[in-house]
C-alpha cells in the first residue's frame, strides 16, 4: 500500500438554491432584533429550495462543473452523503450519476451521518484511491435543513450542495493522517422518519458540539496529529457562522491558546462567508467554509488548514489538509460568487408557501410547478417516482 501518496480534493464546486430569504424579513415577520441575526447567529439570509429544487438537482448542479472540467472516466464511485434524503433505499446519488451521463461501471452510494457524513464519504473516497491511484472518487455533500416555522431554530435553515473530486496529486487540498475521531450517543439534534422537520435541542445541540471539538481534539494529539501553532486556518461545521466561534474559542482555551478576538478572527474569519449567506447546508456546510478561504484568502501554498466536521447524534473528526502550491487556477471564485448572488429574494409569505409544500404522497401523476432556472429540475412525481430532467 503506498503510503507517501498525495491523495485529497482534486477539485470543488458549490451550488444552492433558486431563492433566499434575506434574515431582515424573518426578523421583520417576528420581531426580533435584527442584532441577533447579524451578530448574534452571524447569519445574513438562508437558501430556499424553489418547488423543483432538492438534494437531487442541487447535487447535480453541483457536480455538473467538476465533471464538464476533469471528464467522468476515471470516475468509479459516487458516494452522495445527506441528511435530507428523498428515499429510504434508492441512493440521490443514483439520479445524479444519471442525470450526468457517468459511465455505468461505477458504484453509486448514500451515506448518512447527520452533517458529519461528507467527512466520511471523503475519508472513504481516500481510501479508495490509495487502493487504485487511477480511480477518482466523486464525493456529493447535499442538504435542505429545515425546522418547524415560527421555532427558534428556523434562523438557522439553509440548503446547499457540495461536489469533490477526490484523486491523488490533487490540485487543491492534500488530506493528511491522522484523523482524531468521537462518538457519542446524544440527541441533540435528529429527524425521525416521519417527520420533514428536525427536531433539536439548541441549547443541548451546543454543548454537545463544544464536547466533540474537546474528544476530538484529544484523539488527534494522541494519534500524534500536528501542534496548533501549525495551522494557518481552521473550517468548521457551521450550522450558524458564530458556532465557529463558539467552537474555535474553545479548542484554543483546551489548548492554553491566544483566544483574543483577533487571532479568533485571523483563524476562521474568512471561512464564514458563504455559510453566512447560504445558511445551515449540513453535509455541505464544513465544504462551504474551504471554498469561502480558499477564494478569499491571499496565499495559502503549502499552508496547514485544519477540519472540523460535526454530525449531531454524534459523530466528529478533526483532521488536516495541507493546501497544494497552484491551488489557485482550480479556484471557481467567480462561480461560487454567482451561485450565491443569483438567488431571488422571498418575500415572507412566499416563503412560508414554499416551507408548507410537500410532494403528494397518493401514487398519482403530479407536474411540479417550473419554478427553478437552474440546469436540473423535479419535473414531477408519478406512480411514487420521482422524475428529474435537465432544463
Ligand atoms: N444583538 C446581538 N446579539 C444578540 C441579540 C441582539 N439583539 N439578541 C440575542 N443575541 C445573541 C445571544 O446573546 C446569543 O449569543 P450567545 O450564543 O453568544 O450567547 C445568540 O444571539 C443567540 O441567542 P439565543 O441563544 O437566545 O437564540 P435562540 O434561543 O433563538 O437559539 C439556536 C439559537 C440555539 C442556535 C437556535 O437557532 C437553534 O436551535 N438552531 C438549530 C440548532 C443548531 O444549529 N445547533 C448548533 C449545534 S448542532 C450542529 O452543529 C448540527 C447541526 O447542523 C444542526
Amino acid at each position: 500500500m503506498p503510503n507517501d501518496l498525495d491523495i485529497g480534493i482534486h477539485d470543488l464546486s458549490f451550488s444552492t438554491t433558486e431563492f433566499v430569504l434575506p434574515h431582515t424579513v424573518l426578523a421583520e415577520h417576528n420581531g426580533t432584533d435584527i442584532g441577533k441575526y447579524h451578530v448574534g447567529i452571524g447569519q445574513r439570509s438562508l437558501s430556499v429550495p424553489a418547488a423543483d429544487e432538492d438534494i437531487v438537482t442541487m447535487a447535480a448542479a453541483a457536480a455538473a462543473p467538476v465533471v464538464a472540467r476533469n471528464g467522468s472516466d476515471q470516475i468509479r464511485t459516487v458516494v452522495f452523503a445527506t441528511e435530507s434524503s428523498v428515499d429510504q433505499a434508492k441512493s440521490a446519488g443514483v439520479y445524479v450519476h444519471a442525470l450526468l451521463g457517468l459511465p455505468p461501471a461505477a458504484r453509486v452510494v448514500e451515506l448518512k451521518q447527520a452533517c458529519y457524513g461528507a467527512t466520511a464519504a471523503l475519508q472513504f473516497g481516500i481510501g479508495l484511491v490509495h487502493r487504485d491511484p487511477t480511480q477518482r472518487v466523486l464525493v456529493i455533500a447535499s442538504d435542505v435543513s429545515r425546522y418547524d416555522l415560527d421555532s427558534p431554530a428556523e434562523a438557522t435553515q439553509g440548503a446547499a450542495a457540495v461536489a469533490m473530486l477526490v484523486g491523488a496529486n490533487p490540485g487543491l487540498v492534500r488530506v493528511e493522517a491522522p484523523s482524531g475521531l468521537f462518538t457519542a450517543d446524544v440527541m441533540d439534534f435528529w429527524r425521525p422518519n416521519y417527520r420533514d422537520t428536525a427536531l433539536v435541542d439548541g441549547e443541548g445541540s451546543i454543548i454537545a458540539y463544544l464536547q466533540a471539538v474537546e474528544g476530538v481534539w484529544k484523539d488527534y494529539e494522541r494519534q500524534g496529529g500536528r501542534p496548533l501553532e501549525e495551522f494557518r486556518a481552521f473550517c468548521y461545521h457551521q450550522p450558524f457562522t458564530k458556532m465557529a466561534y463558539k467552537a474555535h474559542r474553545h479548542l484554543l482555551s483546551l489548548c492554553g491558546g491566544d483566544t483574543d478576538k483577533g487571532a479568533i478572527e485571523r483563524a476562521i474569519g474568512l471561512t464564514t462567508a458563504y455559510n453566512a449567506e447560504v445558511g445551515n447546508s449540513y453535509t455541505a456546510s464544513l465544504y462551504l467554509g474551504l471554498a469561502a478561504l480558499l477564494d478569499q484568502a491571499d496565499d495559502l501554498n503549502d499552508e496547514a488548514v485544519g477540519f472540523l466536521s460535526y454530525g449531531s447524534g454524534s459523530v466528529a473528526e478533526f483532521f488536516t489538509g495541507t493546501v497544494v502550491p497552484g491551488y489557485r487556477e482550480h479556484l471557481r471564485t467567480a462561480a461560487n460568487r454567482e451561485a450565491i448572488d443569483r438567488r431571488t429574494p422571498l418575500a415572507y409569505a412566499e416563503y412560508r408557501e414554499l416551507h408548507q409544500r410537500s410532494l403528494p404522497t397518493d401514487g398519482g401523476e403530479h407536474l411540479t410547478p417550473a419554478q427553478t432556472t437552474g440546469p436540473f429540475r423535479l419535473a414531477g412525481i408519478r406512480d411514487h417516482k420521482r422524475r428529474y430532467e435537465p432544463r
